[in-house]
């Protein structure tokens, strides 16, 4: 094989099933230079906690700020003191208490999901729950009116999905710019209880969010929190279906749904890497970065890491402690973590009520997402009985 096909092949392989590397590279190369690219990559688990954390040594911002990407200027991006200020205009929408009062119109939502397909016995996972939900969610959340949903979809899926919304990243991007400034528009003249209306009145020093601000915001929401949600619910299947015993003891004992879910998050998770630049001379796990080198935090690399998880190459759902490090750790902890855990909860407790159970079906071809940072798949044929 040439050498470059063998890359190529090497990567998809990697995109699916990239945790035997991992171990490799937790053992003998646990901070690693890349020589091509000098990228400082971490796999351990202390070393990915302390990139991730360690804000003064490792920045989150991001180079160019280019008018294409409105998150280069949010708060994933963003460090001490902006990123303090940016934080907390949205944690009390975030909150566990705020995120609790959800749940009955995110079960319905899970059921209007979920009934047209119930009489047919089969579902493709991802097309039919684990992607519009969250989707569906959000936009309801920052106050999109009902008579938008379809088309907030679309550009959604077109900025930052990777189905096919069958419209080019730019043109979604001018719509939804479009949309959002009227939007905007509406919602200062008549504020409402919505998370829009909230930001547009939010105020840093005396001064309100622009517009493009407030853009930055939706944009970041959606890139954050659709795909990572769709990806450990599928992620959750795919785990369910290698140990079909799991999801009868589920049935049986329902009270285990959250720590499956903290499982599931630990063993597949949906981010798998996320990345940091140096801001100076400092020591990480042995390699003296140099100032403005970047650096990759492996997380699902410590998520496997022997050194803190006993036997973590097995799936348990039991697991206690389990302190993954899925949504991160430290300033930058993800602000949708209940968010996506709630809907996770109402997910499978709707799956685990209304299917006896779930099988994928055999030999129908799935498709991976082919990237180093998200881990899940793009469907997902399963079957299962209605019960
Ligand atoms: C299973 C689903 C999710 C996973 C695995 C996940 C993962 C993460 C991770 C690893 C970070 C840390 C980034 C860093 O350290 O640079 C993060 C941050 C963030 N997440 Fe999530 N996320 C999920 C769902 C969500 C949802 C549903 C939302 C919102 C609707 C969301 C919004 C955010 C935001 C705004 C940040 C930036 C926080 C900050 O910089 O202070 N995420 N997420």
């Amino acid at each position: 094989m040439e050498p470059s096909t063998q890359r190529a092949d090497d990567s998809r392989e990697r995109a699916f099933n990239p945790f035997p590397w991992y171990e490799r590279m937790r053992r003998d190369a646990p901070a690693w230079v890349d020589p091509a690219s000098g990228v400082l990559s971490v796999f351990r688990y202390d070393d990915v906690q302390r990139a991730l954390s360690d804000y003064e040594a490792f920045s989150s911002e991001r180079g160019a700020r280019d008018a294409s990407s409105a998150l280069n200027a949010s708060l994933i991006s963003s460090d001490p003191p902006r990123h303090r200020q940016l934080r907390n205009l949205v944690t009390q929408a975030f909150t566990s208490r705020a995120i609790a009062q959800l749940a009955p119109r995110i079960t319905a939502i899970i059921d209007e999901l979920l009934d047209p397909v119930v009489a047919a016995g089969r579902m493709d996972f991802i097309a039919d729950l684990a992607d519009p939900l969250p989707v569906i969610v959000i936009a309801e959340m920052l106050g999109i009116p009902t008579s938008e949903r379809v088309q907030f979809k679309r550009w959604s899926d077109a900025i930052v999905s990777t189905t096919d919304s069958g419209l080019t990243f730019m043109d979604a991007q001018r719509e939804m710019a479009r949309f959002f400034s009227g939007l905007i528009a509406e919602r200062t003249a008549e504020p409402r209880d919505d998370l829009i209306s909230h930001l547009i009145a939010a105020e840093i020093d005396g001064k309100r969010l622009t517009a493009m601000e407030l853009m930055g915001f939706c944009v970041l929401l959606l890139v954050a929190g659709n795909e990572t949600t769709t990806n450990l619910l599928g992620n959750a299947i795919l785990c369910f279906d290698e140990q079909p015993e799991v999801y009868e003891r589920l049935r049986a004992q329902p009270d285990l749904i959250p720590s499956a879910i903290e499982e599931v998050l630990r063993y597949r998770s949906p981010v798998q890497s996320m990345f940091r630049s140096a801001t100076g001379e400092t020591d990480l796990a042995g390699v003296l970065t140099r100032p403005g080198q970047p650096v990759v935090a492996w997380i699902g690399s410590a998520n496997r890491d022997e050194a803190r998880f006993p036997d973590a190459h097995v799936f348990d759902i039991t697991r206690a402690p389990n302190r993954h490090l899925a949504f991160g750790h430290g300033i930058h902890f993800c602000l949708g973590a209940p968010l996506a855990r709630l809907e996770a909860r109402l997910a499978l407790e709707a799956l685990t009520i209304r299917f006896l159970d779930i099988r994928r079906i055999p030999d129908a071809p799935i498709r991976w997402v082919e990237s180093s940072i998200v881990y899940g798949v793009k469907n997902l044929p399963i079957t299962f009985a209605p019960s």
